[in-house]
């Protein structure tokens, strides 16, 4: 078993006040967990914030996406090497809040999980089925196909050292987490998958889960052999709730 990872996605939350309040309640209430790692995943306007409020913790920060490109007339983008300039070590991407509102295609964030990896950040590869995708017994090939893109493109030795996390995304957001029997038998699927092609890589990959994780379920989830912590939305804005989950993971 890995060392745990518990991921904050704040999304498209937060205020300068807000922000820091929240910081300082969670350096306060995490400083005493010393077997599980954090990352906070913050609106990129909020990098600044949260290098300044976190640099002495032992909290990490990260974003929520970046751009395929290095470096152009791409208006609007923001770099992997100007996520670094801020202190950031891990990017979320592919989230299927992006991957659906913003047609992100497999391709595109095959790319993006490329371009974090060439400029030192630890990317965060989101995937998962729809509620229709499982119903029709499809989940474990769509996200196959997920995977595969970065596979075929990059070679499996891309995933040495990243986390991959699994988000059913009838599980986003609803209150319905998978069950851990459901998400431990698709974590085996993913590291399997990898392992195929690379064992190593697969050894050293993170699975986190994430979808409606609390402190109520976050026990059973993470003493799954393959969980290896969690992408945490809603319950990361709270931050009582989010320091049930991390203790959860410690
Ligand atoms: P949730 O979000 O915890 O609010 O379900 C998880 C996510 O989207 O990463």
């Amino acid at each position: 078993m890995h060392r745990k990872l518990v991921v904050a996605n704040w999304k498209m939350h937060g205020s300068l006040t807000a922000n820091r309040q929240l910081l300082e309640e969670y350096i306060q209430r995490l400083k005493s967990l010393k077997n599980v790692d954090v990352v906070v995943c913050v609106p990129y306007p909020y990098l600044a914030q949260a290098q300044s409020l976190l640099q002495e913790t032992s909290i990490a920060w990260g974003a929520q996406n970046l751009s395929k490109d290095k470096v152009g007339a791409f208006t609007g983008e923001v770099s992997a090497s100007m996520l670094r300039d801020f202190g950031a070590t891990h990017v979320i991407i592919g989230h299927s809040e992006r991957a659906t509102a913003y047609c992100e295609s497999d391709e595109n964030i095959a790319t993006k999980f490329m371009q974090a990896k060439a400029h030192g950040l630890t990317p965060i590869l989101c995937v998962g089925e729809t509620l229709i995708e499982r119903e029709a017994g499809v989940m474990e090939m769509v996200v196959a196909k997920q995977i595969d893109t970065i596979i075929s493109m990059y070679g499996a030795s891309l995933f040495a050292n990243t986390v991959v996390s699994y988000e059913p995304i009838w599980a986003i957001g609803t209150g319905l987490a998978a069950t851990p029997d459901q998400a431990q038998s698709m974590h085996e699927f993913i590291r399997g998958r990898i392992a195929a092609c690379d064992q190593e890589a697969a050894n050293s990959l993170k699975i986190l889960y994430g979808g409606s994780v609390n402190p109520q379920n976050a026990v059973q989830l993470f003493v799954m052999q393959d969980i290896d912590g969690g992408l945490i939305g809603r319950c990361s804005l709270i931050a009582e709730e989010f320091e049930g989950i991390c203790r959860a993971a410690n």
